[in-house]
């Protein structure tokens, strides 16, 4: 990775990443976080930012295909990688399979979740097209919600998983 050293004596660094499936070359700071690449350097905002400390997952993108916290992981460890957020995961404004069910099940309310509870639950279907119950509660048990008390969010991704 290329270090850049500007007027003011801090390093940057030259990142390349594939952000949904888009090649960008950004330019970050050594602590710039994954989550504020994202949303202030890409304009990307779908993926929020609550805790900011890892514990509440609103925050959650695919690295690699694997549920992260952008809120742990800094921007140049991202660095040659691929990265999804939800605003990759309708194509041609055509809702995802979850998105969907999360609609037709009222798994929304404040909405401020739901980014990263869908993330979450790519993640587990791509692995996992048929998981139980159980494994549906393990799956997003590190995005908590405010709101819904998580019943409708259970049954949204199970539905997603009909053919
Ligand atoms: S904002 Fe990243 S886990 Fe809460
Ligand atoms: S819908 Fe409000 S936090 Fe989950």
């Amino acid at each position: 990775m290329e270090a850049l050293t500007d007027q003011d004596g801090i390093k940057r660094y030259l990142v390349n990443i594939n952000v949904n499936g888009d090649p960008y070359t950004v330019i970050v700071k050594a602590n710039t976080l994954l989550v504020n690449l994202l949303r202030d350097q890409l304009d990307l905002t779908g993926t929020k930012k609550g805790c900011e400390l890892g514990d509440c997952g609103s925050c959650t993108v695919l690295l690699d295909g694997k549920p992260v916290n952008s809120c742990t992981v800094l921007a140049v460890e991202a660095d040659g990688r691929g990265i999804t957020t939800i605003e990759g995961v309708a194509r041609s404004e055509k809702l995802d399979k979850i998105q969907e069910s999360f609609v037709n099940n009222a798994a929304v309310q404040c909405g401020y979740c739901t980014p990263g509870m869908i993330l979450s639950a790519k993640a587990l279907l791509a692995r996992n097209p048929k998981p139980t119950e159980q494994e549906v509660r393990e799956a997003i048990s590190g995005n908590l919600c405010r709101c819904t008390g998580y019943v409708n969010i259970v049954k949204a991704v199970l539905e997603a998983t009909g053919d």
